[in-house]
């Protein structure tokens, strides 16, 4: 059997599950593959830590100098994260017609389009399946089985944190910080949660989806994003009386001819399949005109899921015995929607004082700004204010926001609470 040496640039959280599905499949690996596959060098920042794994001395460097000078090296799989240096890497392999695997979503939702040209100029593959939700296999699915349709919508719970910390909110009543802290101490969440719960991890896999769905290369700039830290336990709770469950969902969908895309919390039906996505698990929900719905779920992190998919490139890249052949590269490069020409319909909770006539006063604000209302709730009074909660029929986002500044303007409006947008994947 011929045998390939690979590099690895990482052993974090999947570097180490590459490692381990390498160690304990590798029959199947060689059987799949064709090939003998020889980890030949490992890249750390640290090589004296202790990892808890039997890996030779020799493998571990922390000078990608070293990887660079070995030509019997012909795939770089690269588990580092961030922009700089793995752009720099990953730029340095494709030049030395090497191919290169990646997981690092926030790369290739930033920097995709050059690297991807420059790996067809050089005549190498360029694979991130890990780099949307981790081991579910979504891009080879797009890329692949759906390729005789036309995609109308991409809908993914394609983040795990914020999905475990909705869930327990949810389900066990959490407040935000309290599910946010557990999400911590189990591992879910890093640290610093920003990139999680501000919605930007969600916002770069939107990209790639978009990308590959819809031919378009987009600029994250052009991506509404939201976070779920304003979502509180009495939201979740109103949108279960409602019949709905609060989803950070990620939306990329066709309208006329433009894409819409959005990344924010959002009221589903509970009766919808993406609903009863819980805990860190994650799926994607696509609509294709010949297939008609599909939805793939599974888990989205962690270190063997994750390098499940990076070893599966790799044994890609190999089945292809490392010829590329050219094909199809049509980008369309659809425009996007801005965001206030979106139309959904909303969720509004709102504190106003306990006076005659406050309601109408806020229908007459709606009404004029084009905003109909599908149902108001009265949920309760204290210190003299009354809690409503407002469900709108579809408006355009601009209208609501407009509506939003009219009514925070009215001395009987107390505060606007939350606004959450619904979804109800009608046509
Ligand atoms: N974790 C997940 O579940 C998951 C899921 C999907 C995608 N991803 C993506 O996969 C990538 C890796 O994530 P991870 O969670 O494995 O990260 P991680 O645990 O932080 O590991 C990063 C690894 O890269 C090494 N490294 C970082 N910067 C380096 C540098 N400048 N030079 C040499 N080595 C460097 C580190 O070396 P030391 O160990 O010596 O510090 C560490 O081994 C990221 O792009 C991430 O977005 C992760």
């Amino acid at each position: 059997m011929e045998k390939v040496k690979i590099a690895v640039l990482g052993l974090g959280n999947v570097g180490k599950g590459v490692w381990e599905i390498f160690e304990n499949n590798m029959t199947e690996i060689k059987n799949r593959s064709g090939y003998e596959i020889e980890i030949g060098k490992i890249l750390v920042r640290d090589t004296s830590k202790n990892r808890g794994l039997h890996i030779p001395n020799n493998i571990l460097t922390s000078d990608i100098e070293e990887i660079f000078a070995d030509d019997d090296i012909k795939i770089i799989v690269e588990l580092m994260g961030g922009i700089n240096p793995a752009k720099d890497y990953i730029m340095r392999a494709i030049e030395s017609k090497k191919h290169v695997v990646t997981a690092n979503k926030e790369l290739v939702a930033t920097n995709g389009k050059e690297i991807i040209s420059k790996a067809r100029q050089n005549g190498v593959l360029f694979l991130y399946e890990a780099s949307v939700a981790g081991g579910i296999p979504v891009i080879r699915g797009i890329e692949e089985s759906l390729t005789a349709n036309k995609i109308k919508e991409v809908v993914g719970i394609i983040n795990g944190t914020t999905n475990y910390i909705l869930t327990k909110m949810a389900h066990e009543n959490l407040d935000f910080a309290t599910a946010l802290k557990e999400a911590q101490e189990k591992g879910y969440a890093e640290a610093d949660p920003t990139a999680d719960v501000d919605a930007f991890d969600a916002m770069y896999k939107l990209a790639i989806l978009t990308y590959l769905s819809f031919k378009t290369n987009v600029s994250i700039d052009n991506i509404y994003r939201e976070g779920i830290t304003n979502i509180t336990s009495y939201d979740i709770q109103n949108a279960k009386e409602f019949g709905y469950t609060i989803k950070l969902l990620a939306i990329a969908k066709e309208m006329d001819g433009k894409l819409e895309l959005r990344v924010h919390p959002t009221m589903i039906p509970s009766t919808h399949p993406l609903s009863n996505v819980n805990d860190s698990f994650n799926a994607v929900f696509i609509k294709g005109n010949a297939v008609g719905d599909l939805m793939l779920y599974g888990r989205g992190a962690g270190s063997l899921p994750t390098g499940s998919a990076v070893v599966a490139d790799i044994i890609s890249i190999l089945r292809t015995n490392m010829t590329v052949t050219g094909s199809s590269n049509v980008i369309l490069d659809m425009p996007i929607l801005p965001a206030e020409n979106s139309i959904s319909q909303y969720y509004i909770r709102m504190n106003v004082h306990d006076q005659s006539g406050v309601l109408a006063q806020i229908a007459t604000i709606f009404g004029a700004n084009d905003v109909s209302l599908s149902s108001i709730i009265q949920k309760g009074k204290n210190d003299n204010l009354v809690s409503l909660v407002f469900i709108t029929h579809k408006a355009l986002d601009g209208d609501i926001k407009k509506s939003i500044k009219l009514l925070e303007q009215l001395s009987t409006v107390d505060s606007i609470k939350n606004v959450i947008r619904v979804e109800n994947f009608d046509e």
